[in-house]
């Protein structure tokens, strides 16, 4: 059984024992991530899939988000098709049942008053806000990030760095997309601004901890790259970073023109996964005028919705059957891709 499905069956024992809880490989509050901050609709529940299993989030009378299962107890209606309450609650569409931060409350008209009745508490998983994204926590915990907080790169809080973001349905499992992610060589083949002609040179691993490490490698581009026009160099030099369970970091550095593609997945259903993606830049930025910055931001986000396509187009023909450990045609810039599967296998992390 997958870490996130004995992470999801813990839940409902660590609400009666939520302090005897404590921090092990197969509990780990892993986050994943929900949303950008602010895109939940906010006067409607909203359907949300995590790990091939159905779950439904909205804002709580104090504009908290409660995310718990999607399915009423009753006779197993999509609890998101409901509706809030001016309470806070959130109603079932079927026959009107009400549920406060997932616990059934009882009425006259719902005949379920009983000792058993006021005890149903739905599964429900934690939220937590960082960086810009609401994350979905795989375990209960009091202060949950203070544990395993998700990796925001050090561009996030530099004010010389500009993002811009977005977020698409990947037809692939977790692992896949993220190992693409990781991948330096399909960047030749696969990508408009790759290089037939260029291998990575100079490639170099290096671990950061146990749950994240660094592939560093040298890079030539074809011409027509922003790196080549406006960063004026033959080749760039590329950091690419996983940190567990699911972020990226590709960091292309061109004598002082930096761009950082950072990426975050959820596991949603089996070989289907969802994608967050932030790109940040230090240049195309225009203190005086916001309209150059917004053209840049436009121009950047058409690059980077063209190459999610391109990659789109060729986990598409990956078989993802294909066992992890497979012993054959491995190669040294298969390195980054090794190591996150070594690192995934060592906290017990998988998804279909
Ligand atoms: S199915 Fe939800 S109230 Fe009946
Ligand atoms: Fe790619």
């Amino acid at each position: 059984m997958s870490l996130l499905y004995q992470g999801f069956f813990c839940i409902i024992a660590a609400i009666v024992t939520a302090e005897a809880w404590q921090p092990s490989p197969t509990n780990i509050p892993w986050a994943f991530p929900l949303a950008f901050r602010g895109t939940l609709p906010t006067h409607r529940p909203t359907a949300v899939r995590f790990n091939d299993t159905s779950f439904t989030a909205y804002r709580d009378a104090s504009r908290r988000i409660v995310v718990h299962s999607d399915v009423c107890p009753h006779m197993g209606a999509r609890l998101s098709h409901g509706w809030i309450s001016c309470r806070g609650t959130l109603h079932c569409p079927y026959h009107g049942f009400e549920f406060d931060g997932g616990r059934f409350v009882p009425h006259v008209h719902t005949d379920a008053s009983s000792r058993k009745g006021k005890a149903v508490q739905l599964p429900v998983l934690p939220v937590a806000q960082r960086g810009g994204v609401e994350w979905l926590l795989s375990s209960p915990v009091d202060d949950p990030l203070a544990w395993m907080e998700p990796f925001l790169p050090p561009e996030h809080d530099d004010p010389g760095f500009r993002a811009i973001e977005g977020t698409v349905i990947v037809d692939t499992c977790a692992d896949r997309l993220v190992e693409n992610l990781l991948d330096m060589v399909h960047i030749s083949f696969v990508h408009s601004f790759g290089n037939v002609k260029s291998l990575p040179l100079h490639v170099h691993y290096e671990a950061l901890n146990s749950t994240s490490g660094r592939t560093t490698f040298v890079y030539t581009p074809n011409v027509n790259t922003i790196s080549r026009r406006l960063g004026r160099v033959t080749s760039v030099t590329v950091e690419n970073e996983f940190h567990l369970p699911t972020t990226t970091i590709t960091r292309v550095k061109a004598g002082t023109t930096v761009k950082t593609v950072w990426t975050t997945t959820r596991p949603t259903d089996r070989g289907r996964c969802q994608l967050f993606w932030r790109v940040y830049r230090n240049f195309w930025i225009d203190p005086h005028f916001t309209g150059s910055s917004a053209i840049g931001d436009a121009l950047l986000r058409w690059l980077m919705e063209r190459t999610i396509r391109e990659d789109q187009g060729i986990l598409a023909i990956v078989d993802p059957t294909q066992p992890d450990d497979a012993p054959v045609l491995r190669t040294i810039y298969d390195v980054t891709i090794l190591k996150y599967r070594q690192a995934r296998r060592r906290w017990g992390l998988h998804w279909s």
